[in-house]
């Protein structure tokens, strides 16, 4: 088992520098498997989920060169029509997108149900629904998804979405890039990761219109050919920055960001009394007094993004007055909330609504991270708490947060990495 050792109460202070977006990394890496060329991507993120993708499309035949950290170059070109490993697959919520693209490389896939944080059910019918509508079979059955295109290949169709769906848009894409006619998706997601996997399959010669709006328009093509693409700044990595300066205090300019995406996370700090100032590339939060009391309703983008609302609760657990977040995506996503009481903050949770009364101090003591998300909010209220604390089971966290500790080493934290004999493993994420 690996901890997190935090001395907290010491102000951040410095520059720190954003990664690739993950869960555009996630997607996009997938999406290499119906390129008929070589793809440099950069601005991949050295996180474990994406160490796991790459696994998996290693020994699917992938050839796969690291040029640097964070840029690689990727062939499929060789890979061979067989099944992804299902005890990798199910490591990993994103392996979902293997289904849109085998079925769209070699008209069919038969991939294991993904895993996943668990936030209560967490149904992939959505996606289902888009490649029927694209013209695929497809069965559950054993665990496995299976998807098949008819002999003369998929034709396209129209999709509205019933729920929002980040993944269900980007997997639908991903199925329909090589169809032989037209995909219209409606009631589309418009993350920005939705928008930048658009962008890398463009780069590669796919016709994909619209991303970024709630219709999506996909016009077939016959073939992908090999390119350059560098994936966006991660939004929820950001925020996470950003959160944790409003909580602990101090002044950080955080770079590489693309501060439009943050603008419904920097609206809530500035209303919560963090000094929020935006550069072309970078955003800088500052905050000397006490924040101010606040609510959240999680929705999809351009909302308040469900991803970061365990941090926000940090943030509000050290506000004067009551602050009230709703989460609106998930059935369950306050298992953090009794780790936090455990700090000593004061949070009453009712099904998906949870009062957060705020607290002069939290205080150091042992906790875990149940999941990614809630892994860094443990962080960043062991930042500020007075005494030490120790994180658990921060294999979530490294799922996602490239690099976190020499990153909060240069902002002055005290935080360093631990390893202890193995007590329990860490399921799926993403
Ligand atoms: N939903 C359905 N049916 C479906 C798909 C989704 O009912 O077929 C429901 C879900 O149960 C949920 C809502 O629709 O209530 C939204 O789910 P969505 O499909 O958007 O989520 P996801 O694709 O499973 C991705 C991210 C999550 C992030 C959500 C929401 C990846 C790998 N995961 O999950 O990221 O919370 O979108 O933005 O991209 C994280 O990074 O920590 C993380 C959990």
């Amino acid at each position: 088992m690996t901890q997190y050792i935090i001395r907290g109460g010491k102000p951040l202070n410095g520059t720190v520098t954003i990664s690739g977006a993950k869960n555009a990394a996630v997607a996009i890496l997938p999406a290499t498997l119906l390129v008929n060329g070589t793809c440099r991507i950069e601005n991949v993120p050295d996180i474990s989920d994406v160490h796991l993708l790459l696994e998996i499309l290693d020994r699917m035949g992938a050839e796969i060169r690291r040029l640097s950290p964070n840029t690689l170059e990727i062939s499929c070109v060789h890979v061979r029509d067989s099944e992804a490993s299902d005890t990798l697959v199910r490591r990993i919520r994103a392996s979902y997108y293997l289904i849109g693209a085998q079925l769209g490389r070699f008209g069919h896939a038969r991939v294991a149900l993904p895993g996943g944080c668990n936030f209560g059910a967490r149904p992939i019918d959505q996606h289902i629904k888009g490649f029927e509508a694209i013209g695929a079979d497809v069965t559950l059955s054993n665990g496995f998804v299976c998807a098949t295109a008819p002999e003369e290949g998929l034709t396209g169709g129209r999709v509205n979405l019933d729920v929002v769906s980040v993944g269900a848009t980007m997997n639908i894409m991903i199925g329909a890039v090589l169809a032989n006619g037209t995909t219209i998706i409606e009631n589309a997601a418009k993350e920005p990761h939705i928008v930048d996997l658009a962008n890398f399959l463009n780069a590669m010669g796919a016709k994909v219109s619209g991303a970024g709006t709630d219709t999506i328009k996909v016009r077939g093509v016959r073939s992908l050919h090999g390119g350059s693409y560098s994936i966006i700044p991660d939004q929820i990595e950001a925020g996470t920055y950003m959160a944790a300066v409003a909580a602990v205090g101090g002044n950080v300019l955080i770079q590489n960001v693309i501060p439009k995406h943050m603008d419904c996370i920097s609206a809530k700090l500035r209303e919560m009394g963090a000094k929020v100032t935006e550069y072309d590339d970078a955003i800088r939060v500052q905050r000397t007094g006490i924040l101010r009391r606040a609510n959240v309703k999680t929705l999809p983008y351009p909302g308040f993004p469900t991803d970061m609302q365990p941090q926000i609760a940090v943030c509000m657990s050290l506000a004067s007055g009551v602050s009230v977040i709703t989460e609106s995506i998930y059935d369950t996503r306050f298992g953090y909330c009794a780790e936090l009481n455990r700090m000593g903050a004061a949070i009453k949770v009712e099904t998906k609504v949870a009062v957060i009364t705020g607290v002069e101090q939290l205080h150091g003591c042992t906790v875990h991270a149940c999941d990614l998300r809630a892994g860094a909010a443990m962080v960043i209220a062991g930042l500020a708490a007075d005494g030490t604390t120790v994180v658990e089971e921060i294999e979530y966290i490294e799922r996602g947060y490239e690099n976190i500790i020499s990153k909060l080493e240069g902002l002055g934290a005290s935080i360093k990495r631990v390893e202890t004999p193995s007590r329990r493993s860490v399921h799926a994420a993403g």
